[in-house]
C-alpha cells in the first residue's frame, strides 16, 4: 500500500489513516493507496466497517491541484469514490479541519460521516475555473436538495459542520479526537445494525427552472464562466440516471479543464501563495512587531490604522492639530462601526480599542516607543522628509521608519534619515483596512530584517504582501499610469472614456479605468501630471489635458459629485458627464487629430498590450521580482479579474510573439510610447513565457 494510507485494524473495524502532509491532497499516492486499503479491508478477516480519518490539518482539501493539465492517472477519482460507495462493508468518513473539493466528495461516497464542531466543508471548484468533478454536482443536490446545493458550490465558501449539519451533509457533529469519535461513531452503527447507506442510491431532488438558474448564476459571476456551468451539472443529476449524470459532470469537469479560465484562476491559487515566499528572507528574523505609529490620519492614514488596530495591534496616530486628530478619530471610529456590522468585532471590542488600544495624539515625543511607524501625509517630498527628520529624532533605535507614499523615492526620504536601513516603504491601497494589496517597497539601503518585518505585518493584517523596488509608482502605480496613458492616448484619437470603461469591464475588470479615476479621485492623476510637466516631458510624448479643465472647475470625481461621470443620482448612477466629450473634441482639435472609431477588441489589445509590456519592463529592471509578483499586484490592488490570472499570465495564454508584433505595429505611429520590452523581446527570441520566469524562482 502507498505510504500515504496507514491500514490498522480496531477490532471489526478497518482503520484509513490518510498522511499526505499539508492537507492531504488527494494525490495519485493517496488515491491507489485508499484504493488499496479498501481491499485489504474487505479481505480481511473479520472486518466489518471502515473508518477513513485524516492525519494533521484537515480531513482532505481535495484533489491535488498541482496535478491538473497533466494526464490524469488511474484510479481516477470519481472512480475511487464509486469503489468506496459500493463497498459491502460500511465506510465512515471522520472529518475535521478542511473537507473541500474532492475531500467532500470522498465524503459524500461514505455512508456516514461524522466531524468536529470545527470541521468545514465546501466544494470550492469554481474558484479554479472548476466544477466539482468526483460526484459532487451528483450526490449533494441527492442530500440537500437544489438550491442549497447550488448556493454551497457555485459561491464555492466553506460551510461550518452546524450549517453542514443542517442541510444534511454531515450525520453527527461531536468534539475530540477525530480517530476515537470515528471509531466509536462506527463501533455504534454497527451495533444497532445500521446498513450500508449509499448517497447515489437516494431518490433525485425536485427540479427548479435550470435555464433561469444558469442565466442568474452567469450574470452574477461577472464573465466567469464555471458558476453556471455548475447550474447544468446539477440538472444532469435530476434528470438522469446517476451513472449518466456522473458522466456528464465529468464531460464539463473536463471541458472546463482546457479552459483559460481554468489556467488563469490556478495560477492565481499558486501565485497567491507564492507571493511572499521570498528566497532572499530564508532565515531572516523579523523585528518585533506590538506598537504602530501613524503619521497623518486623512484617508490612507485612518484605513491603516483600522486596519492595525483590527489586527490586535496599539497603534498611535500623530496629526497635525488636536482638530484633524478627532476628524481621525472619526474616521477609524466609522471603519470600526463598519467592522461591527460585518461581524469582524463585537461591539464591546469596539469601545474597548477605541478607548484602550487608539491613542491620538499631535506630538511626536509620543512616538518614542513605537516599533513601526507608517508615514501617510501629503504627497510632498518637502513634507515627508520633514516628518522623517522628526521621527529619526524621537523614535528608539531600531524602530523601523515606513512610508505610505504612491510615488515618492523612497530612496530620497531614507537619505534624509540617519538610519536609511530602517526606512522602506508600505504601500496600502484605497481603503487600506478593505483592500489586500499591500506593496513592501525595498529602498537600496533597506536591511533584511526590515523587509521581513514589512512582510510579517502584511501577513498580521491579513495582506497579499508584494515585493517592490524604487521608482516612480513601484510596480503597480507605474503599470497604471502607463496604461492610462494608452488610454489617453486612444481618446484623444477617437475613442470615448465610456466606450473604453464598457470594453475593459466586459473584459472582467471590476471597474473600467475612466470610472476607477472617479473613485479615486481625479485630483490624483492631476497631480502627478503636474509633477512629470514640472519635471519636464520628453518632446516626443503626447499629452492630454482635457482633464485638467474637469479639475480646473472642481470636478474631482465621485468626492465632488461630477468627474467623467455625473453622481447626482448617487455613487452607482455613473451618468456621462455632458461636459466631458465637448471637452475631448476641443483637445483633438486643438492637436489636429481626425478622430477614428475604435471597436471594443482593439480597446481591450492596446490597453493589455501597454500594460504587459510596461509589466515586462518592472520584471526586467528587477522593480517586481516575478511575473507572478506582477500579477498578484493587479489582481488584489486594480480589480484585474481574477479569472484571466494577471496579465503576465493572459499574456503568455495570447501568446508572445503576437502581442510583441501588436506592439512593433503600433508604434509605427508612436514609437516614444510603444517601446517594446527589452524581456519581452528576449522570451520572444527564446521561445519562452513568463511563468517559465515563475518556474525559475
Ligand atoms: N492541492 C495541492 N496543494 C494544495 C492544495 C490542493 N488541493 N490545497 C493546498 N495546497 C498546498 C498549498 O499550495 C500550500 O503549499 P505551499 O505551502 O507550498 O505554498 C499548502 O498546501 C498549504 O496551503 P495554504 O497555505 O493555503 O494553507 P491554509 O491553511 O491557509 O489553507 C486550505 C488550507 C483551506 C486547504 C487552502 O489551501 C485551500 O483552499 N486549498 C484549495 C482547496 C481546493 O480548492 N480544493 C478543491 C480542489 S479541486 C478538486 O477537488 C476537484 C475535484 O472535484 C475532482
Ligand atoms: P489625505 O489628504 O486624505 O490625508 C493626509 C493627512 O495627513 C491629513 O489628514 C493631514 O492633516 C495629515 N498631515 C499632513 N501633514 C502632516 C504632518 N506634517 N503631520 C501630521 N499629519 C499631517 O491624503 P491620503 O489620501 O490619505 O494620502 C496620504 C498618503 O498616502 C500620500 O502620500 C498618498 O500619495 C498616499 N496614498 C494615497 C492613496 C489614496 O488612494 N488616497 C493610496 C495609496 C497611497
Amino acid at each position: 500500500m502507498s505510504d500515504k494510507i496507514a491500514y490498522s485494524r480496531d477490532g471489526d473495524i478497518a482503520v484509513l489513516t490518510v498522511q499526505n502532509p499539508p492537507v492531504n491532497a488527494l494525490s495519485h499516492a493517496v488515491r491507489a493507496g485508499l484504493w488499496a486499503g479498501m481491499d485489504q479491508a474487505e479481505s480481511d478477516d473479520g472486518v466489518r466497517a471502515v473508518l477513513i480519518v485524516g492525519e494533521g490539518r484537515a480531513f482532505f482539501a481535495g484533489a491535488d491541484i498541482t496535478e491538473f493539465g497533466k494526464p490524469p492517472l488511474e484510479p481516477h477519482l470519481p472512480d475511487l469514490i464509486n469503489r468506496i460507495e459500493a463497498s459491502p462493508l460500511l465506510v465512515v468518513a471522520s472529518m475535521h479541519g478542511v473537507s473541500l473539493g474532492g475531500g467532500l466528495e470522498v465524503a459524500l461516497g461514505c455512508h456516514y460521516r461524522i466531524a468536529v464542531p470545527s470541521a468545514r466543508v465546501g466544494l470550492p471548484e469554481v474558484h479554479l475555473g472548476l466544477i466539482p468533478g468526483a460526484g459532487g454536482t451528483q450526490r449533494l443536490p441527492r442530500l440537500t436538495g437544489v438550491e442549497p446545493a447550488l448556493e454551497v458550490m457555485t459561491t464555492g465558501r466553506h460551510v461550518g459542520a452546524k450549517a453542514a449539519h443542517d442541510l444534511g451533509i454531515i450525520d453527527v457533529i461531536k468534539d475530540g479526537d477525530p480517530g476515537k469519535n470515528g471509531l466509536a461513531y462506527a463501533q455504534k452503527l454497527l451495533k444497532d445494525g445500521a446498513g450500508r447507506r449509499a448517497v447515489s442510491e437516494m431518490p433525485p431532488p425536485e427540479p427548479i427552472d435550470w435555464d433561469a438558474a444558469f442565466e442568474a448564476t452567469l450574470a452574477r459571476s461577472k464573465g466567469q464562466i464555471s458558476p453556471a456551468h455548475c447550474v447544468r451539472a446539477v440538472q444532469a443529476s435530476v434528470e438522469k440516471p446517476f451513472a449518466e449524470g456522473l458522466k456528464a459532470e465529468r464531460q464539463i469537469f473536463y471541458d472546463l479543464m482546457q479552459t483559460d479560465q481554468r489556467q488563469g484562476m490556478i495560477h492565481a491559487f499558486f501565485s497567491e501563495r507564492a507571493v511572499s515566499n521570498l528566497p532572499e528572507l530564508k532565515g531572516v528574523t523579523p523585528r518585533g512587531l506590538q506598537h504602530i505609529g501613524v503619521i497623518g490620519g486623512g484617508t490612507m492614514g485612518a484605513g491603516i490604522a483600522t486596519a492595525a488596530l483590527l489586527a490586535g495591534l496599539e497603534v498611535t496616530l500623530l496629526e497635525m492639530s488636536a482638530e484633524a486628530g478627532q476628524a481621525a478619530r472619526d474616521r477609524i471610529e466609522r471603519n470600526l462601526s463598519g467592522a461591527v456590522k460585518r461581524g469582524k468585532i463585537t461591539p464591546n471590542q469596539h469601545d474597548q480599542i477605541l478607548t484602550h488600544t487608539l491613542v491620538v495624539v499631535t506630538n511626536y515625543e509620543k512616538l518614542h516607543d513605537v516599533d513601526l511607524v507608517i508615514e501617510a501625509v501629503f504627497e510632498d517630498m518637502s513634507v515627508k522628509k520633514k516628518v522623517f527628520g522628526e521621527l529619526d529624532c524621537v523614535c528608539k533605535q531600531g524602530a523601523i521608519l515606513a512610508s505610505n507614499t504612491s510615488y515618492l523615492d523612497i530612496n530620497e526620504i531614507a537619505a534624509s534619515t540617519s538610519r536609511p536601513a530602517d526606512v522602506l516603504g508600505l504601500h496600502f491601497f484605497s481603503p487600506a483596512h478593505v483592500m489586500k494589496l499591500l506593496e513592501v517597497v525595498v529602498a537600496d539601503k533597506t536591511a533584511p530584517d526590515v523587509t521581513a518585518t514589512g512582510f510579517a505585518l502584511g501577513k498580521m493584517l491579513g495582506k497579499i504582501s508584494v515585493r517592490a523596488g524604487v521608482c516612480d509608482g513601484f510596480i503597480g502605480n507605474r503599470i497604471l499610469s502607463t496604461y492610462r496613458t494608452a488610454a489617453d492616448h486612444m481618446i484623444l484619437d477617437g475613442a470615448s472614456p465610456y466606450d473604453i470603461d464598457a470594453a475593459l469591464e466586459a473584459f472582467g475588470f471590476a471597474m473600467g479605468p475612466f470610472a476607477v479615476a472617479d473613485l479615486a479621485g481625479l485630483d490624483i492623476g492631476w497631480a502627478v501630471r503636474k509633477r512629470k510637466r514640472a519635471e519636464g516631458l520628453d518632446p516626443r510624448a503626447r499629452d492630454t489635458h482635457y482633464a485638467d479643465k474637469l479639475c480646473e472647475d472642481g470636478h474631482f470625481g465621485q468626492k465632488t459629485g461630477k468627474g467623467y461621470y455625473d453622481y447626482a443620482a448617487g455613487p452607482k448612477a455613473r451618468v456621462p458627464n455632458p461636459d466631458v466629450l465637448p471637452l475631448i473634441e476641443a483637445e483633438r482639435a486643438a492637436q489636429g487629430i481626425t478622430p477614428r472609431s475604435f471597436t471594443h477588441e482593439e480597446i481591450v489589445r492596446r490597453y493589455m498590450a501597454s500594460m504587459v509590456n510596461e509589466a515586462a519592463k518592472v520584471v526586467g529592471e528587477g522593480i517586481a521580482r516575478r511575473p507572478s509578483d506582477v500579477d498578484m499586484t493587479l489582481l488584489f490592488g486594480y480589480g484585474f479579474p481574477r479569472y484571466r490570472g494577471g496579465p503576465l499570465k493572459w499574456a503568455d495564454i495570447q501568446g508572445l510573439p503576437e502581442l510583441l508584433n501588436d506592439i512593433k505595429g503600433y508604434a509605427e505611429t508612436d514609437p516614444y510610447f510603444w517601446h517594446p520590452a527589452p524581456l519581452l523581446e528576449q522570451l520572444v527570441a527564446d521561445g519562452r513565457t513568463f511563468d517559465d520566469l515563475n518556474k525559475e524562482g
